[in-house]
């Protein structure tokens, strides 16, 4: 079995600061957000893996090599243009080989390992095994109908769900799903959704099975889901980098990412990336900050690297 992680989105939502670090390698708990990607896979056995990058790619190969330093074999797969999950998929065909496989959406985050669903997939291969998740509000996810362990329907954001089973973000996909590509044609919002591509074979008759997954789960893309992501991984008991400087009182769900300088008056719910300085009169909370920052005043719940602020 292989893994496909999806990490080529500009991760727009927490700009400035993806200008200058590619969304999967942000850290989380002084590791990058990949580092936890490839754990999840290899906890379930997978070691060659696909990145699907875009504009990223430079930085993604730069930093993350071949793999080796994470003890998983990597290949970079670049999407032309950001046109949807199937559509990233869809450049995979020839990695996979003919294979199953796992596809991972490179900013989820889960506190416990998906090795048992993965495994209840081996036990019984199908299409397509996703994993779902109760969510109060399932309208900004994909959305299934399960009857007895079986998917019978999914819907991408529907504005009157079914079901209150969120699709959670992981899919293991049997080799039926590249027959469905050809055929698989945009959604309204434009994209070619993956979504869509497992209906096709459900369409088709073939069996697609949901995994409940009841574990945390979180995903990155936003910065208050960053810092609640964060504040899961790190713990409330602040995590200094090495050799980082740090003269400020240090309150409660701190990380200081390695070298980095920061003065303030008190620091609290925030994420320093490494190598940064940042220097105010004030207090810096609920924020993400890199580069080289010399202010004055509160830094609250502010995305900033240097003198970027949009
Ligand atoms: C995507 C999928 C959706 C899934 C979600 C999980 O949505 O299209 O079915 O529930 O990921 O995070 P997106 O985040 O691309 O809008």
């Amino acid at each position: 079995m292989k893994g496909v992680i999806l990490a080529a989105g500009k991760g727009s939502r927490l700009y400035p600061v993806t200008r200058v670090v590619a969304k999967p390698l942000l850290p989380l708990a002084n590791r990058m957000t990949m580092a936890y990607a490839f754990d999840q896979l290899k906890a379930c056995g997978i070691t060659e893996i696909a990145i699907v990058v875009g504009e990223n790619e430079p930085e993604m190969r730069a930093t993350l090599g071949d793999g080796a330093a994470s003890g998983v074999q990597l290949s970079f797969v670049r999407q032309p243009e950001p046109l949807g999950l199937a559509h990233a998929v869809s450049f995979c065909k020839d990695f996979v080989d003919g294979d199953s496989f796992v596809l991972y959406l490179g900013d989820a985050i889960y506190g416990q390992s998906l090795a048992p669903i993965v495994q209840s997939f081996k036990d019984e291969p199908c299409a397509n095994l996703n994993l779902v998740k109760e969510v109060e509000d399932p309208r900004r996810f994909g959305v299934a109908n399960v009857v007895d362990g079986r998917i019978v329907k999914l819907v991408e954001k529907p504005q009157n769900p079914e079901s209150n089973l969120a699709m959670a973000g992981m899919y293991v996909f049997g080799p039926q799903i590249w027959s469905v590509f050809a055929d698989l044609k945009p959604s309204a919002r434009g994209e070619y959704e993956i979504t869509d591509a497992i209906q096709m074979l459900i369409d088709r008759g073939e069996v697609v099975r949901a995994g409940v997954y009841e574990g945390e789960w979180f995903d990155t893309g936003t910065l208050p889901s960053f810092l609640e992501t964060s504040r899961f991984l790190a713990g409330s008991v602040a995590k200094i980098g090495e050799g980082a400087t740090v003269e400020a009182e240090v309150g409660e769900y701190v990380v200081i990412g390695d070298g980095a300088t920061v003065h303030a008056t008190k620091l609290e719910n925030c994420v320093i990336l490494p190598g940064a300085h940042v220097e105010t009169s004030g207090e810096i909370c609920g924020s993400l900050l890199g580069g080289e920052i010399r202010t004055e005043g509160d830094l609250v719940d502010m995305i900033r690297h240097g003198d970027l602020t949009e």
